[in-house]
């Protein structure tokens, strides 16, 4: 039989910076009640250790998943590292994690899914535990998103903030583990959310500098309508196909973008608001951060047997579901 692959453990790691909506009133034209009524986010965190990039917020999260799961660096047989902020274009944030982790017998790769990015790279993690080709996974989300913003656009800086998160993967002894997975994409998206220069199509000049190309850019009232609709709609097809109502279905951890969006994703799931786990008032639109941050900070309210949808949308477009039941209890 098909042995699962189950979330053994979860650590955050976000920094102590805190950039608050009155704060953002003295850099651009906004307001406290704009940010909280639009969005829902109140506060965000905000990397400024010196020498410090996205990997250094992986590598915390990653040392302290190793002490708390009591687990050996040199147990770790692969490291996936979801991110659209890594320290440099190559190499990759894994391995440089493991390096800065102590992790020396593993493999390690980047996913870049945007703020689908967790999900896959979790979906991806299971499979090599499922094939038996791996033992121990750890997954990581870091973004460091403050590296990439323009803080002259009133538009894009109210909604980010930088952190990460990490789980632990391990072979299910039960029917507890990771159950389903529906993905999608859509490349024409890409026009709704991108950064315009500093890849291979524009590489950086003095000119994409003055013009501010190397920041996110985003319409994000296009990217409203289609996130509500790709997350609806994946997380209705794993509810269906799991035979998972609002009755038997304990968590929906979405991806925090905006509040609105996630009420209309629940209020579309029927799911109440008090079984969706949100963190955005504290940390804003972590990237790829923000599902293994929703988890840790819920952690101690999960009981082993949960059933938990994981939902998120990103840019690229991609988005998806996952379908998990808890394998321990958090308390
Ligand atoms: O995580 C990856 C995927 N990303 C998302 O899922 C984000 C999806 N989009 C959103 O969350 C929302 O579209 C935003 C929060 C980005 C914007 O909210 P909105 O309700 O869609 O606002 P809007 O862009 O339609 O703008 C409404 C008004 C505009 O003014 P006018 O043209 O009506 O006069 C904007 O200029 O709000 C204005 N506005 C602001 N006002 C104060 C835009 N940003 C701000 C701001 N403060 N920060």
């Amino acid at each position: 039989m098909l042995k699962r692959a189950a979330i053994t453990g979860i650590m955050g790691y976000l920094p102590d910076d805190v950039l608050t909506n009155s704060e953002l009133e003295k850099l651009v034209d906004t307001n406290d009640e704009w940010i909280r009524t639009r969005t829902g986010i109140e506060e965000r965190r905000i990397l400024r250790k010196k020498g410090w990039a996205s990997s250094d917020m992986g590598a915390e999260a990653v040392r302290g998943l190793l002490k708390k799961t009591g687990t050996s660096p040199d147990e770790i047989d692969l490291l996936i590292c979801a991110t659209v902020t890594a320290d440099l274009i190559f190499p990759d944030n894994a391995n440089t994690i493991c390096d800065k982790a102590g992790i020396h017998n593993a493999f390690g790769f980047d996913i870049n899914a945007a703020c689908s990015g967790f999900l896959y790279s979790l979906t991806t993690g299971a499979k090599f535990i499922e094939s038996g080709m791996c033992k121990k996974v750890i997954v990581v989300g870091a973004d460091f998103m403050s590296s990439i913003i323009d803080y002259t656009d009133r538009a894009t800086c109210v909604l980010f903030g930088d952190g990460a998160g990490a789980v632990l993967l391990e072979q299910s002894e039960d029917d507890t583990g990771i159950i389903d997975s529906s993905f999608g994409g859509d490349g024409s998206g890409r026009a709704f959310l991108h950064m315009k220069a500093g890849g291979s199509l524009r590489p950086a000049t003095v000119e994409t500098v003055m013009n501010r190309e190397h920041f996110v850019y985003q319409e994000g009232r296009s990217v409203f309508k289609y996130a509500v609709r790709g997350m609806a709609e994946s997380i209705g097809l794993v509810m269906n196909r799991n035979n998972l109502t609002a009755d038997n279905l304990n968590w929906v951890v979405p991806h925090q973008a905006n509040l609105r969006i996630i009420n209309s994703v629940a209020s579309l799931a029927g799911v109440p608001m008090d079984r969706v786990m949100i963190n955005i008032h504290k940390y804003g639109n972590t990237t790829s951060g923000t599902l293994p941050l929703c988890l840790w900070d819920y952690e101690s309210q999960l009981k082993k047997g949960d059933n938990l949808i994981l939902v998120a949308f990103g840019g690229g477009f991609t988005w998806g579901a996952t379908y998990i039941k808890w394998a321990y209890n958090g308390s």
